[in-house]
């Protein structure tokens, strides 16, 4: 395996062509190049099939790549999986739990598979694991009885009864309610603020602008970009928008400043601001000569779904 190069010391999560081809022909994961950087809340965002739990699988080296290889703490998986994975808490889809057994008696036997585990702390490490998904009332309640929602609370305890470098995280918020959402976001901010870098899949842009400073996009098993989540939702660049009672003269003098890709109604003319640096000021200023009279002008802050529709060049929607 070769050395992790100087770029890549600080990446907690790298892949390299890593791809995923099953059986029967159908290319999951198609040569990506992943970097996640240490202390990050990282959003691994992709609609769904396009790939992101199969990645998941190959990280945590639950399957092997077709080609292409993934370290895990800069080492290589699933080779060093032995020692990688104890400093690594997962929740991949459908957490596998013994449904005869409560929720709390699920982490005691989850704990006691753990040889590194000390056995005179398991209680309390099962209640504060209880405790810190909100499960504490339910816990003696049998696992074959919870819901979705608790089922994904209960798979999330099990990966934080010990402290973690790394969580990974496939779809959190998955069968949860909105308040159930916002308390998992809440406490990947925790775990965050802790030190623990936290990577989690959502086919949800919204999850992630609100929890992520990282993001990945996938689309139909290829990346297709992967950054700050500030500068994704930057390089979407905002559109020109113009308040006016005189749309026709604005959408003129705006032609033959560069604006292109006008659209122009009743009192609101909008486009997609010139390549290169423009000041709005001086975009201002030449309506204000032309005598078109302003109500508003400014950029329409884009999201990270605008970015991801100019990505892409398509909406959020399934790949067939
Ligand atoms: N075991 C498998 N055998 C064959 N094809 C598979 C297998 N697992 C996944 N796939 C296919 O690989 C593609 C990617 O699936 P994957 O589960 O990784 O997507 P995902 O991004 O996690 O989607 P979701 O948001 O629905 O969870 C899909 O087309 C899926 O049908
Ligand atoms: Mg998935």
């Amino acid at each position: 395996m070769e050395e992790l190069s100087a770029v890549d010391s600080e990446a907690v999560i790298a892949t390299r062509g890593l791809t995923k081809r099953f059986r029967g022909g159908q290319l999951a994961v198609d040569g990506l190049e992943l970097r996640v950087p240490a202390g990050s809340v990282f959003g691994f965002l992709g609609p769904n099939g396009s790939g992101k739990t199969t990645t998941i699988r190959m990280l945590l080296g639950l399957i092997e790549p077709t080609s292409g290889t993934a370290t895990l703490l800069g080492r290589p998986m699933p080779g060093a999986a032995r020692s990688v994975l104890p400093q690594v808490g997962a929740l991949i889809e459908g957490p596998a739990l013994y449904g005869f057994l409560s929720g709390r008696d699920n982490l005691i036997r989850y704990d006691s598979a753990d040889p590194a585990a000390d056995p005179r702390t398991r209680r309390a490490r099962v209640e504060a694991a209880l405790d810190r998904v909100g499960l504490t009332a339910a816990g003696s309640k049998k696992a074959k009885a919870y819901s979705l929602g608790m089922k994904q609370r209960l798979g999330l305890a099990s990966a934080l009864l010990q402290p973690r470098k790394l969580l990974v995280l496939d779809e959190p918020t998955n069968g949860l309610d909105p308040q159930g959402m916002r308390e998992i976001r809440s406490l990947v901010r925790e775990l965050a603020a802790d030190g623990t870098t936290v990577f989690l899949s959502s086919h949800l842009l919204d999850e992630i602008e609100q929890v992520c400073t990282h993001a990945a996009v996938m689309a139909r098993g290829r990346l297709v970009v992967q950054g700050p989540v500030a500068e994704l939702a930057a390089d979407a660049r905002g559109r020109l928008a113009v308040t006016t009672p005189d749309p026709a003269d604005a959408a003129r003098v705006l032609k033959e400043l560069g604006v292109t890709d006008l659209t122009v109604t009743e009192a609101r003319v909008t486009g997609e601001l010139p390549q290169g640096d423009v000041d709005l000021a001086d975009l201002n200023a030449a309506l204000v000569r032309a005598d078109v009279r302003v109500r508003s002008f400014g950029v329409e802050r884009a999201s990270l779904e605008d970015a991801f529709v100019a990505l892409t060049g398509e909406g959020f929607d399934v790949a067939g």
